[in-house]
């Protein structure tokens, strides 16, 4: 599907979005595990997150799904052998924690994937769970995993890369081992697991970068609502920066701090950013922001910063060129094995509409100041580069046209909608 964006004059409105990714995913599977029946309101309307629903109906949960509104009857401990592959789609949340729960189970399991997630790195993975004693095999490293499931040993393990996905994969798995379970973290990833962990009653200790749990415990299912998703709200708050003057209110986000990070990057780029309202369920905080748009500075994102912003910096890279100062981006090499190759992606987009751009194996340096044109740009079947360019598109002399523009249902169906309502 392509889809035409022009340029527009100014953002203003309010916005809402479904529930975040990274949440519903390990609310479906934790209820999917605990005993009882689970309630969710707005729980994301993701392709990602319904992949997740679906393996864990595979292994014996009960969902009934009506819009937002999602309930799970929990198999209590006790997942069923699965009678069919666990197809995670575009998902690498789903394959990589979901792989740490099939690890620890008494039969085997399937996972598959799509094109772009067969090509995606597994043995991150694959070595902690051998490690705790589960057989998998793979093709060279990638998926279909077949994971052979036996009785873990809990262990210590520190991950050789920061990602939360491999954090909760190990944590997961420890749930069913025997014994305690501690990962310690090179770099501090998004708390999610911790989080969801004790919302179903789970007891997780963290310490600096340690997070430990004990194997056995059981949880109970929970009722809750799902705060928004700040990864997608940034594609218009990106949107907003680029028109001093802009005002965009978004309600009911979620505001975890180890996900806001984007938050103060673009206020230390001159977004003027304020919290009308915040409040706290089940460990995350959710709230109601302002964002207006002043002179957009541009600045440097490095180090723990990149990590912390993985998913935002498709947004942030493609409006950098209308920035005062430019953007560089360094220690992102993990962009180049996400949904794309998103270094490459950002790249070649920005340079079809015109821009300069320099390319490095860890990330990118935009300078800025620059006038960009309307042009055909590629989604590379990847979502946040579909809505990044979108975003970019806003700014642009003429018509920019997405081609592939389907790819934003992984993540976040409503994206053109909700951006055609804040258009102006
Ligand atoms: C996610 C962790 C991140 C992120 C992904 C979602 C999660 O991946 O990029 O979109 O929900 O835990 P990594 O763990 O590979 O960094």
């Amino acid at each position: 599907m392509d889809v035409k964006v022009s340029a527009a004059k100014q953002i203003r409105g309010s916005v809402r979005t479904a529930g975040d990714k990274s949440v519903s995913h390990r609310y479906a599977m934790l209820a999917g595990i605990a005993e009882g029946t689970s309630e969710f309101e707005n729980f994301s309307s993701s392709a990602d997150c319904a992949s997740t629903l679906g393996c864990m109906e595979a292994l014996g949960a009960r969902v009934r799904r009506n819009g937002n509104h999602v309930e799970v009857d929990g198999v209590g401990g006790e997942l069923l052998a699965p009678a069919r592959e666990l197809d995670c789609g575009n998902s690498g949340s789903t394959m990589r924690m979901l792989s740490g729960v099939v690890a620890a189970q008494p039969f085997t399991s399937v996972m598959i994937g799509d094109a772009s997630l067969s090509k995606r790195p597994m043995r991150r993975v694959i070595d902690p769970l051998q490690k705790m004693g589960a057989g998998i095999e793979s093709h060279d490293g990638c998926a279909p995993l077949t994971i052979h499931g036996a009785k873990l040993k809990a262990m210590v393990y520190q991950p050789p890369v920061a990602s939360a996905q491999v954090k909760s994969c190990v944590l997961l798995a420890g749930l069913f081992a025997e014994g305690e379970t501690t990962v310690i973290e090179p770099v501090r990833t998004r708390d999610h697991t911790e989080l969801a962990l004790r919302a179903f009653g789970g007891e997780v200790s963290t310490s600096g970068g340690r997070v430990s749990l004990s194997g056995g415990q059981k949880l109970r299912a929970i009722k809750a609502y799902v705060p928004g998703d700040l990864s997608s709200v940034t594609f218009f708050l990106c949107a907003a920066a680029l028109f001093p003057g802009s005002s965009l209110v978004v309600d009911s986000v979620l505001l975890n701090p180890t996900r806001s990070v984007v938050l103060d990057v673009l206020s230390g780029m001159g977004i003027k950013i304020s919290f009308i309202k915040v409040e706290e369920q089940f460990g995350e905080l959710i709230g109601t922001i302002q964002a207006e748009g002043g002179v957009f500075v541009g600045g440097v994102i490095r180090g723990a910063q990149s990590a912390a912003l993985i998913d935002e910096l498709p947004a942030i890279a493609a409006v950098a060129p209308y920035s005062v100062h430019g953007i560089e981006i360094r220690d992102a090499a993990e962009l180049r094995v996400k949904e794309c190759d998103r270094i490459d992606a950002v790249v070649r987009n920005l340079r079809a509409m015109g821009a300069e751009v320099e390319e490095f194996p860890d990330g990118m340096k935009i300078p800025g100041g620059q006038k960009l044109h309307g042009a055909e740009v590629e989604s590379f079947d990847d979502h946040r580069i579909a809505m990044a360019f979108a975003v970019a598109g806003l700014r642009a002399e003429g018509e920019t046209t997405i081609k592939g523009a389907e790819a934003v249902a992984v993540s976040f169906p409503e994206f053109f909608e909700a951006l055609s309502k804040i258009v102006q």
